[in-house]
């Protein structure tokens, strides 16, 4: 809500930047597609041409899978959820990284599952890519792993990454999706379960949503068709690379105590801030001065602000907003070490003169901020259950 209010830089919601959806080429495979048997019902499993598109792209990555062993689905965030389903019965715990996807922890917990620190017989991990660290992230396989690839295809080098699915077939249910390097908007991704578990998928994605959409699905393979997909990836990527450097390159300048590692790919870079505090404290701030971010407790198992972090995504800002809003984040984090000094404190430093002055100034935040970060900061629970973070 906030990342779309007008005048704000958003650096929230892992986004794809709207300037990269070929909106022209897509046009054109509509109207093809509206024309074609796609409007008639079609196969749980999907099309037999995207399913073909998809596992060659796999054998690319040295996974040798044929197109009967894919199933398409409602993006991702389906196939998370029918391997979830799948493998774990309430009150089962997952195991999750100590920062994860807050699409998929919100979807464990509303299914009764606890994200878990610890070792546990389900894994769901990011390897290649991972959100929210921008970076790719080894795992060791051990037990059932969900991989989640979705940003698979970004990294900044071109690199194609290793997928779990070459090494340990049996033992991981893969995760694809169309909505970071094409457009979410379509709702097109995938789901490679292991052999044994083919049948079990498909039958609980036929109970639950019959198919995924054709249209979507035709307009796609028209696009698939008519582009060079690879041509595309490099300028996803020179694209999103120049905005990552963009932003750490301000966050050095105006923040330079704030720690982070820079990205390898995807859309985010993870920071931790030079003290301590409410994340969500820190994002009323800095809606104030006209930005925002995803604050870092959205992302662990249990909502906790230790270490204080968050989640600053640099693909859907415009590049040449991006150090404008870096400047309105230390500004917001200024006003944060100002008004809670004893809590949010740089190191032992003193503070620097400009926290000095506007210490002296009191009631420097506008009355109008709690109405503006309501809806982020002291959501209902109605709206907290409708708003993921992607
Ligand atoms: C790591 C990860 N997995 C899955 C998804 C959901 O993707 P989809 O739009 O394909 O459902 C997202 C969306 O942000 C994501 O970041």
């Amino acid at each position: 809500l906030v990342a779309a209010s007008p005048g704000v830089i958003s650096f929230a919601g892992g986004l794809p930047s709207p300037a990269l959806f070929p909106r022209g080429i897509l046009a054109r495979s509509f109207l093809r597609a509206v024309r074609s048997p796609a409007l008639q019902y079609g196969w749980p499993e999907g099309s037999e041409v995207l399913r073909r598109w998809v596992s060659e792209r796999l054998r690319a990555r040295g996974a040798r899978i044929g197109p009967g062993e894919i199933l398409i689905t409602s993006g991702a965030q389906q196939a998370i959820d029918l391997a979830t389903r799948l493998l774990c019965r309430r009150g089962d715990r997952i195991a999750v990284d100590a920062e994860s996807y807050p699409g998929a922890l919100d979807l464990f917990r509303s299914r009764g599952l606890q994200p878990s620190l610890t070792a546990q017989p389900v894994r769901y991990a990011m390897p290649a890519m991972h959100n929210p660290w921008g970076r790719a992230a080894a795992i060791s396989p051990d037990g059932v792993v969900l991989e989640d690839d979705a940003y698979a295809e970004l990294r900044f080098d071109g690199a194609s990454p290793p997928t779990l699915l070459a090494s340990a077939r049996a033992s991981v249910f893969h995760i694809g999706t169309f909505s970071k390097t094409l457009c979410p908007g379509l709702r097109v991704g995938w789901l490679v379960p292991p052999a044994r578990w083919f049948r079990a998928s498909l039958r609980l994605k036929r109970d639950e949503d019959l198919q995924s959409g054709g249209l979507a699905q035709a307009v796609l393979e028209g696009y698939l068709a008519s582009i060079d997909w690879d041509a595309r990836l490099a300028r996803l990527r020179r694209c999103y690379a120049r905005k990552a450097e963009r932003l750490i390159d301000s966050l050095r300048r105006h923040l330079p105590g704030w720690r982070f590692r820079e990205p390898e790919g995807g859309f985010s870079v993870w920071v931790e801030p030079d003290g301590e505090g409410s994340s969500t404290g820190l994002l009323r701030l800095a809606v104030e001065e006209g930005t925002s971010f995803d604050p870092g407790r959205s992302f662990r198992p249990s909502p906790v602000d230790r270490p204080l972090a968050l989640r600053l995504c640099f693909s859907a800002v415009e590049e040449s907003g991006i150090d404008e809003g870096v400047r309105r984040l230390a500004r917001a984090w200024i006003k944060l070490q100002c008004r809670d000094p004893g809590r949010a404190r740089i190191g032992r430093r003193r503070p620097p003169a400009r926290v000095r002055s506007l210490r002296a100034r009191p009631g420097a935040r506008a009355a109008t901020v709690d109405a503006i970060v309501a809806p982020v900061g002291r959501r209902s629970a109605r709206r907290r259950s409708s708003t993921r973070i992607p």
